[in-house]
């Protein structure tokens, strides 16, 4: 079956693609607020430890798994034992959520990236906050509504067409073409970005709030689950991406030494970001007068109203509003594409599908029901907490399921470990062995109770969300996905897909 697959034509193109995947929101709006919020300068210890001794680890064995069983996720773990089959549906299930928030994401990316020629926030008084909540997406409370707002939904659909093309073309033509053209760009933007963060007035300040090294968090475990936690999401392991790419590997390609460097890569980007990203929030901080820590934050608040404030107020500011969205955009697009191609892969194979076939009956449901939901004004809302849900324990089950039903009930490492080692410039031997079946499993689970624990003693939101709310869009589709996961691990496969191996 390999030899008639659609294949990366080198390493360095695969390279290209995971790091594609790995760059995303993550590196650029969540790692400098958890660098900061976690130690500051401290935090690069409990950073790097996660790095080596569950990162990398864990980006081999899903390297391994791809390149050897050569499927999507759920073939490749269904060639390793029947019933992981249901690890790789869930791992799609949770990409299938993941994407339809990406697209939105990246939507709103791309109509900031054209606000900023003209600061069209300026035009609410109220400021940046209310433009985005009021103006652009017309946001009203918890509830069920389907107003649509033409001002999203466009974007939006334009985004899904974008997708729907790229992955349409293929692994060489489609997804290759797409992060040689996506990437390099993102990095000179953001390298200009973060260059011209550093001459404003004040960058100095956000730098020493994001580097002055608090010892004392290093006590602090929750320090240590959040290093591990922003490792996991940063190099997008256990969401069947890193599966689905190594299966267009060549049979003989250096695996170990391709994931170091597309580790060393995402963190370089990651710290670069952070000092880009808090150059600008001391900037901030600087012209209202107040501390880094009354401006500092993540996610949607730091990109859409954080951003837009320093926008207007900083020299040349429409430039940093092209470069900071325009590499949101490109990061957003290239990590959308590495999502959408897992359940695209999924389906293709489990059904015994064309390409074509494959991502017409995937991306046309998705985008449909992305579009219901997410331009409406009660879609943010249910949104925020799927994907609160879904990537705090969700890929850390994932992953945890995945590693124990290898290592221990598959009792695949040692395969796996001369696999890797025989195709690669770097060895995977011993050490790798101890540190995915007994490290990994072992900071998965302590995570992964933490997360559980906490999810029960403050639900999230900190009341802003009724409790049925959480309890339906939250743990009930948490449920569901498992349940559903378990559900396309019966269906049969057709028979020109063969799903045992040796
Ligand atoms: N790794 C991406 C980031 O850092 C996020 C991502 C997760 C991308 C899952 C693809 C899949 O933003
Ligand atoms: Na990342």
């Amino acid at each position: 079956p390999r030899a008639k697959r659609d294949m990366f034509s080198s390493r360095n193109i695969f390279i290209l693609a995971a790091i594609g995947s790995a760059v995303g929101l993550g590196n650029i709006w969540r790692f400098p607020y958890v660098a900061y919020d976690n130690g500051g300068g401290a935090f690069i210890i409990p950073y790097l430890i996660a790095l080596l001794c569950a990162g990398l680890p864990l980006l081999l064995f899903d390297y391994a798994i791809g390149h050897r069983y050569g499927g999507s996720a759920p073939l490749s773990f269904a060639r390793v034992q029947k019933w992981m089959e249901s690890v790789g549906w869930w791992q799609v299930l949770v990409c299938v959520i993941i994407g339809i928030y990406y697209a939105v994401i990246v939507a709103w990316a791309l109509m900031y990236t054209i606000f900023s020629f003209n600061k069209a926030w300026e035009s609410n008084a109220e400021g940046p906050g209310a433009f985005l909540f009021g103006d652009f997406l017309q946001l009203g409370d918890v509830g069920v509504s389907f107003d649509f707002v033409p001002g999203v939904l466009i974007p939006h659909a334009l985004v899904w067409v974008a997708v729907f093309v790229i992955i349409a073309l293929g692994v060489k033509r489609g997804i290759a073409a797409a992060n040689i053209v996506f990437l390099p760009l993102l990095m000179i933007m953001f390298l200009a970005l973060v260059v011209q963060s550093l001459f404003l007035p004040g960058a100095a300040d956000g730098l020493n709030a994001l580097f002055t090294p608090d010892w004392g968090a290093l006590a602090n475990p929750g320090v240590w689950a959040a290093a591990v936690g922003q490792i996991f999401f940063s190099l997008s392991i256990g969401f069947g991406i890193m599966v689905t790419y190594s299966s267009y590997l060549k049979r003989r390609s250096d695996l170990a030494g391709s994931g170091a460097v597309v580790g060393f890569a995402n963190s370089s980007f990651e710290i670069l970001a952070g000092i880009g990203v808090f150059a600008a929030l001391g900037f901030m901080a600087n012209a209202a007068g107040t501390g880094v820590e009354d401006v500092a934050g993540a996610g949607i608040g730091l990109a859409f109203v954080a951003f837009p404030t320093i926008i207007s107020q900083a020299p040349f500011g429409e430039l940093i509003g092209v470069l900071f969205f325009g590499s949101l955009l490109f990061a957003g697009l290239t990590s959308m594409i590495s999502i959408i191609e897992v359940v695209v892969a999924g389906v293709r194979d489990k059904l015994n599908l064309t390409r074509l076939q494959a991502t017409i009956a995937v991306v046309v449901p998705m985008a449909i029901i992305s579009l219901l939901l997410f331009p409406t004004a009660s879609g943010l809302y249910v949104l925020d907490v799927l994907d609160e849900f879904v990537n705090k324990f969700g890929i850390l089950a994932g992953a945890l399921v995945s590693v124990i039903g290898v290592a221990w009930v598959a009792r695949r490492i040692p395969t796996l470990s001369r696999h890797l080692t025989s195709v690669s410039s770097i060895p995977a031997g011993r050490w790798w062995q101890i540190l995915i079946s007994v490290v990994v499993p072992l900071a998965l689970t302590g995570i992964l109770v933490s997360e559980v624990v906490t999810k029960i003693s403050e639900p999230y939101g900190g009341g802003d969300y009724p409790t049925w709310f959480l309890g339906v869009f939250g743990w009930g589709m948490s449920a569901l996905l498992v349940v559903l996961g378990i559900v396309l691990a019966m269906l049969p496969w057709p028979k020109a897909i063969r799903t045992t191996f040796d």
